[in-house]
Order: C-alpha cells, then sequence, then structure tokens
C-alpha cells in the first residue's frame, strides 16, 4: 500500500480551479493507472435508472479478505436497494438517484484531528492504490448480498488525517439535500444519516471506504460517489454518500439509534444469537437463492473481528 505524505490531500479551498478541471477528468492512481475520475462520476438518470454505474475503474488490485461464495447479481445489488434519501422501498433509489450529482464532491473532516479541512474526492483518491473487496453483506432485515466493492481501507485516510489521540469514535454524515434528495422531505429519519463506529473498528483492515462495485464507479443508488463497508455489521452501518467525516471523543449517535433505541444499537454487528426485537436474526435469505441460510456470527467474520468484543456482553451493546 503507498500512502503519500499527508501534504498530497490537498484541503479543497486551495485547489486551483484550472487544476481542478483538469483532474477532474482522470485520477492519476499510485501505480500510474488511470481511474476514470469525478467528472464520470456525475451519473446520468437514464443510466441510474437502468442500474448501471458507468465508467470502468482501472488499476483495481485484488484485496484480501476475498471470499469464494457466488457473487450476488449485478442487478439486484444495484435495484435492490435501502437509501431513505431517495425513498423507503427497495426499487425506489435505483429510479430516483440519478439526480444525485456527484462531481465537485467534497468531504468535509472535523472534530479531534489534526487535518481538519474541506478535501475533494479526488484529492483524497489521489495516490491511493484501490482494491477489490468481495464481502459478504447481511441487511438487519433479514437478506444478504455477496458484493466485490472496490474501495481502501479506511485506515489509511484516517492515517493521513491525523487523529489525535483522545479521538475514541468516527461520525460520518451523508448529504442533507431535500431537492436532490427527495426522501429528506419526510421525516421517516432525523436527517442527515448518520453512522459511526469505535476507532479501533475504523482501523480494522476488513473496513473500507468504497468509491465502486463489480469493476465500475459505484451506481448513485448505492451510494456514490464515497460509502462505507463494514462487512461483519448489519447493512445500516454501512453509510452512503458521505459529506462528513469528524473525529469524537465520545460514541456518536446513529440515525437509527435515534429512531428506534431499542432496536438498533450502536455496535450492530451481525449476531444470530440476539433477535432484533421484531424478529429473528437466525437466518438469512442470500438474494438470488431460495433455501435460507444460516447468519454466521459478525457474519462468517470473527475469526478477524472478535477479539474486538471480548469481555463485552454483546447482547446488552447490540
Ligand atoms: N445510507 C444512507 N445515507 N441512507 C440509507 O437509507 N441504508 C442503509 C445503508 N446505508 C442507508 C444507508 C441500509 S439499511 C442498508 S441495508 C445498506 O445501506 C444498503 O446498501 P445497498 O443498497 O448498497 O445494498
Amino acid at each position: 500500500m503507498i500512502i503519500k505524505k499527508m501534504a498530497d490531500i490537498k484541503p479543497a479551498e486551495i485547489t486551483d480551479p484550472q487544476i481542478y478541471r483538469e483532474r477532474r477528468r482522470f485520477i492519476r492512481t499510485a501505480s500510474g493507472l488511470l481511474l476514470a475520475g469525478a467528472a464520470s462520476a456525475t451519473l446520468r438518470p437514464r443510466l441510474a435508472e437502468a442500474g448501471y454505474g458507468g465508467q470502468a475503474i482501472e488499476g483495481v488490485r485484488p484485496g484480501p479478505f476475498a471470499i469464494k461464495e457466488k457473487r450476488t447479481a449485478y442487478k439486484d445489488i444495484t435495484s435492490y436497494n435501502n437509501f431513505y434519501e431517495f425513498g423507503t422501498d427497495k426499487r425506489s433509489p435505483a429510479l430516483m438517484a440519478g439526480r444525485l450529482k456527484t462531481d465537485r464532491w467534497k468531504v468535509t473532516v472535523e472534530g479531534a484531528v489534526s487535518r481538519s479541512a474541506d478535501y475533494y474526492l479526488e484529492d483524497i483518491l489521489k495516490g491511493q492504490v484501490l482494491e477489490e473487496r468481495i464481502y459478504r453483506m447481511r441487511c438487519v432485515e433479514g437478506w444478504s448480498m455477496v458484493i466485490p466493492w472496490i474501495g481502501f481501507p479506511l485506515r489509511d485516510l484516517i492515517k493521513r488525517l491525523e487523529p489525535h489521540s483522545r479521538a475514541k469514535y468516527i461520525e460520518f454524515q451523508t448529504l442533507f439535500d431535500p431537492a436532490q434528495m427527495p426522501g429528506q422531505q419526510r421525516n421517516v429519519l432525523d436527517w442527515p444519516y448518520v453512522e459511526g463506529l469505535r476507532m479501533d473498528e475504523a482501523m480494522h483492515p476488513l473496513t473500507i471506504l468504497a468509491v465502486g462495485l463489480y469493476g465500475e464507479i459505484l451506481p448513485n443508488q448505492n451510494g456514490a460517489p464515497l460509502r462505507l463497508v463494514v462487512p461483519w455489521k448489519y447493512g445500516f452501518k454501512g453509510i452512503k454518500s458521505i459529506v462528513k467525516i469528524r473525529f469524537l471523543e465520545e460514541q456518536p449517535q446513529s440515525s437509527w439509534m435515534r429512531s428506534a433505541p431499542n432496536e438498533y444499537g450502536f455496535f450492530a454487528n451481525v449476531n444470530p444469537r440476539v433477535s432484533h426485537p421484531r424478529w429473528s436474526q437466525r437466518r438469512e435469505r442470500r438474494i438470488g437463492e431460495f433455501r435460507k441460510r444460516k447468519t454466521l456470527m459478525f457474519n462468517g467474520y470473527a475469526e478477524q473481528v472478535a477479539h474486538l468484543y471480548q469481555g463485552m456482553d454483546l447482547k446488552k451493546n447490540f
């Protein structure tokens, strides 16, 4: 993994507009290969409707932790979504998310961190090697998928941002813009969508920020242009279309905790032994399969992550 000096992540304010425009077309990855840039990440509604994410990302290398299970069909991954900013049913995001403008995307970094600033996504990706990570994902509602993500370890970015030692948690926020995200005109959740991780979870090598899937730039309905993927946790931790990252001393309150604290906890680790108050979590339906499978502890990633929760009561810390 090549991590360039922090000087290579420029705060957005000081990016010369001319340089920015040129850079928009292509982002040079550390390996010298070209990655179709943010300009092409601006998805046409027509393409989003067809569940099509757009241009291929080049220079992606195979990452660790790939599983051998059959991948869920691209069509299912991109047309059966949860993205309440575009409606609460599974089909709406693919139909509605085309209107989201993902070019000139900025991410604000603040809190207990040395490099707090606004950054263009291009500058965050510059010099970053992208990997394919084939992960199981398990939604709290009882279905699952196998998704070949493209992304990079969140820990790489965290290290470059230089959090203070008192930062114990990291919080993420989705864009708040009801004009682009019509679902935000209704109070189904306390907007913007907020999620968080404990710092050791955020630094775990399984945790990635994704920018693509199936070799292509992330479709809007899957959280373009930047979303979190934490494969041992229920899908709702995987916050989409991130515009803010905050380093905190105290545990943040996620949107789902605020909306139903008895149903959704902060940790949200996949755990077949702890039922959701309204349904069991013992089994799951892999999208594209008929027979249900047994849900695995930590979604099958126990070997990698169980140590993070040693000594914790996972019934209380659900
Ligand atoms: N992020 C935002 N901003 N809004 C959402 O409604 N839904 C979550 C998560 N991230 C959601 C979100 C839930 S409940 C799930 S299961 C996953 O996104 C679904 O991701 P996918 O549609 O890419 O499969």
